[in-house]
């Protein structure tokens, strides 16, 4: 696939053709801050939000509020979040940013590896946030597909043929948001090898592989030295708010990572690094109760899949995000909006990762939400066969 954008709308390719920067803008992080709540919402891709008096609880007590510490000490890093997140990703501190959510961690990651003409080749469908960014900082965008007929599986030879000399960063995500679709360590390590014969880094956003609980799957830090790994507490915690993120970069790279946030965050927001440590330091606890929300909302999720025929779905095996296709739409836009108006059910719009046929539905809410949820999407779904059927 060739640079022109399907997942950008016009406004942005225009203003990237030559257009002024000021005016790029992230179609899919208006949609996520203005459109996506609805009285049943199924659009959001984590796990839902702690309240402060759980995240305490689930850590069992945690630190009195009022004796937080407003102002850190100065340095690159907060010493014992730097420790926290290096013990979480089983590498040394030197390999750790930490980063304003796994957001700025991209940015940031992009930032050092992108110059300006530089190539980025990202996965399609994507997380429409890589493309506008890397956009932002001036590379070229090639995509290579991930297909739905394929189980949105990697495929090394498609990336390697998609690859030009001035590909600087390939960009994938795991599991991949929007179809959940967990990556082959094995194709990974071989989509690195490639890369690397030619000096390009391979950034794999791990947020979502956080829901990988009993950490079976390999993180792609380990499986070559030109991966760089971001992630965050988002998604599979419920501790979006925290926004404790970081970028996991050979050492080297990650100093000038640290000094190029001087730029960007400057410094970070000192009572949120404090509670992303007792969040750390009390992980198992919080993963469980997310795991536990999760594991009853797959199965109400496996249930609503099988009596729904006329929706074609990847059942990834774990995460919150899956993307179905609605059969024989090429455009589910105007159906989504009529399930929102008429149902009071919000998804994700397939439109926004450059795939309008299908959407984006997540299943971190609170059970009792998805299950309303789904019992109205059903019903949306049944009325909308009965008028094909009635011609
Ligand atoms: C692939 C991916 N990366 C990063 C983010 C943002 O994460 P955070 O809230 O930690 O900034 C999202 C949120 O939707 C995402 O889907």
């Amino acid at each position: 696939m060739e640079t022109q954008s399907t997942i950008i709308p016009e406004a942005v390719s225009t203003a990237a053709a030559g257009a002024r920067r000021a005016e790029l803008f992230s179609p899919y992080m208006q949609f996520a801050k203005l459109r996506i709540r609805a009285r049943y919402t199924l659009a959001s891709s984590g796990v839902r939000p702690l309240t402060m008096k759980r995240l305490l609880e689930l850590a069992g007590g945690g630190p009195r509020l009022e004796e937080l510490a407003l102002n850190s000490a100065g340095d690159y890093g907060y010493v014992p979040l730097q420790a926290a997140l290096a013990r979480k990703a089983g590498v040394k501190e030197e390999n750790i940013v930490a980063s304003t959510g796994c957001s700025l961690a991209n940015h940031l990651a992009f930032a050092a590896l992108l110059e300006p003409g530089d190539e980025a080749l990202i996965e399609a469908p994507a997380y429409e946030l890589m493309e506008s960014t890397a956009r932002f900082l001036g590379a070229r965008i090639r995509h290579f597909e991930r297909r739905h007929e394929e189980g949105y599986r990697l495929d090394p030879d498609r990336i390697a043929q998609a690859m030009s000399p001035a590909t600087r960063l390939i960009v994938i995500t795991n599991l991949h948001n929007p179809s959940g679709a967990l990556a082959e360590p094995e194709a990974l390590r071989e989509i690195g090898r490639r890369a690397r014969r030619q000096g390009t880094y391979v950034l794999v956003d791990e947020v979502y592989l956080e829901m990988d609980f009993d950490r079976r799957q390999p993180s792609a830090f380990t499986l070559g030295d030109n991966f760089i790994v971001t992630s965050s507490l988002t998604k599979a915690y419920g501790l979006g708010g925290l926004r404790c993120g970081w970028i996991v970069a050979p050492a080297e790279m990650a100093r000038r990572m640290w000094r190029l946030d001087d730029l960007f965050a400057a410094t970070a927001v000192h009572v949120g690094e404090q509670l992303s440590v007792v969040a750390l330091e009390h992980l198992e606890a919080i993963a469980a109760d997310s795991r536990a929300l999760l594991e009853r909302n797959r199965r109400l999720l496996d249930r609503f899949l099988d009596a729904h025929p006329e929706l074609e779905t990847l059942r990834p095996p774990m995460g919150t995000i899956v993307f179905p296709r609605l059969r024989g739409a090429a455009d589910a836009g105007p159906w989504l909006e009529r399930l929102r108006s008429e149902y009071e059910v919000s998804l994700g719009p397939g439109a926004y990762f450059g795939a309008p046929a299908h959407f984006r539905l997540g299943i971190g809410g609170e059970t009792t939400e998805l299950e309303a949820g789904l019992e109205r999407l059903g019903k949306a779904l049944e009325k909308s066969s009965r008028h094909k059927a009635e011609g």
